[in-house]
């Protein structure tokens, strides 16, 4: 090989090639010293045998040899044997070998079937220059399949690093986004921890005051029943308020819990509506935002009705937080074996942009400086209907109102009579 061609196969892997390692097999000391003397070269690296089975040994032992420099005639095993052995072994099948031998050998009809070039012979006495020439030729071959099989071993264990690099690229993004998602819930944590004070504290201010006056004049002895009623009305308002933050808190720790169990039993949901369309509606004529109840046939299912009574409750007590005191309308109506309940205002609407996520836990488009709340409402409303089997959707437009569906099935293919118990999603 010329230096050049050294070159363009790899120079680091020339400069680092060891000496070709040759196998001389020949009982006879001079025979040995002979080839000895011809290939002593530094590219060479010469293991000497003594009879065939020393050097099945040395081949065991070794593994590859870039040559077999092999005596046909020896005592106990002879050349062909050794040959033959070695023919038969994995490891060394492919070693080639030059017999040494004092006649011609016919190689087509001993080694047929035999790798074309592996196999050879020199005539004793041998020649050197023909021994040199010959052996040279070998170790050429042997030294560019060695080149080609490390090559191919660099290639690997460059694959071998890109492919971890990959990998750990592909971790370290994972840990990342990991790390950014947990953060994102300790911030919505503090962000809702600190919403939760405050409107859980907003209500305390006026409920002290009203019972304060009402102390104040009971203590002065003047006991007037309006003002009574006021202060009372009022304090019982604050209070059904923290009741509700209370409830919808124990509610969402229930659900996040896996703990929410619905009792069912026959519940007809336009009596549901009417119920709570009832209940508030002073809140909502206070508001301006009137409610009309509309049931249009018999919508009954086999449902938790606290739970159903609470859907209903979120929907308008929305429509008349969001309802920019315009009338709300409540629709309930049997489809088949659907039922259905349609909350519909004419308020502020809901961008698109925010759409998406309201039916998220703590999810809020509005900023709680004008619109009290915790941003439970419509996850629970969520989870509560998906637990009875059924589905809430919005839609809306900004400045024109929303429009809130809730779809149940008459019974539920998930749930049976009795108490089921709702995995945490
Ligand atoms: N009828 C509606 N019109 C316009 N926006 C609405 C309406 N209902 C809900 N939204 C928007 O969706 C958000 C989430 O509603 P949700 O009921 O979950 O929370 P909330 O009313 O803010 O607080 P909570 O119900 O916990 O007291 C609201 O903050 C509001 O931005
Ligand atoms: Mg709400």
């Amino acid at each position: 090989m010329s230096s050049d061609e050294k070159r363009a196969m790899g120079e680091d892997e020339q400069e680092s090639l060891p000496p070709a390692p040759i196998l001389v097999v020949d009982d006879r000391e001079e025979n040995l010293l002979a080839v000895r003397a011809s290939l002593a070269a530094p590219d060479y690296r010469l293991v000497e045998a003594r009879s065939g089975e020393e050097a099945l040994k040395h081949l065991l032992q070794e593994g590859t040899f870039a040559l077999v420099l092999l005596d046909v005639r020896m005592p106990g095993m002879d050349g062909f044997e050794v040959a033959h052995l070695m023919r038969r072994r994995a490891r060394t099948r492919f070693v080639p070998i030059v017999f040494l031998s004092a006649e011609a050998i016919d190689l087509g009809s001993a080694y047929r079937g035999y790798e074309a070039g592996a196999i050879d012979y020199l005539i004793k006495p041998l020649d050197p220059m023909v021994l040199r020439a010959k052996v040279a030729a070998f170790v050429e071959l042997y030294q560019q399949r060695e080149l080609i099989r490390r090559q191919g071993e660099r290639l690997a264990r460059a694959e071998a690093r890109n492919h971890e690099l990959q990998l750990a690229a592909v971790q370290l993004e994972a840990e990342r986004r990991e790390k950014a998602a947990l953060a994102d819930a300790v911030k919505m944590r503090d962000e809702f921890l600190m919403l939760a004070s405050h409107e859980l504290n907003t209500p305390l201010t006026p409920l002290l005051a009203s019972i304060q006056s009402l102390l104040f004049s009971a203590r002065a002895g003047r006991f007037e029943p309006t003002h009574a009623v006021r202060s009372l009305e009022l304090a019982q308002r604050q209070i059904r308020r923290l009741a509700r933050l209370v409830s919808e808190l124990l509610e969402v720790t229930r659900i996040e819990g896996g703990k929410l169990a619905l009792s069912l039993t026959d519940v007809d949901l336009g009596e549901v509506a009417r119920e709570v369309v009832e209940a508030h509606a002073e809140e909502g004529t206070r508001a301006g935002a009137p409610l009309h109840l509309e049931v249009r046939g018999s919508a009954r299912g086999e449902w938790d009705r606290v739970r159903i009574e609470q859907i209903v409750t979120n929907l308008v007590t929305n429509a008349i937080k969001f309802g920019e005191h315009k009338p709300v309308d409540v629709i309930v109506e049997a489809d088949g074996d659907v039922a259905r309940v349609i909350v519909r205002d004419h308020g502020i609407g809901i961008g698109a942009d925010h759409v998406g996520r309201i039916f998220d836990r703590f999810a809020r488009a509005e900023s709680s400086r004008h619109y009290a709340g915790l941003g439970l409402g419509l996850y629970i409303v969520r989870r509560l209907a998906e637990a009875h089997g059924g589905t809430v959707r919005v839609e809306s437009a900004v400045g024109e109102g929303s429009t809130f569906t809730v779809e149940l099935p008459a019974r539920s293919a998930r749930v049976d009579r009795g108490e089921e118990t709702i995995a945490s999603a």
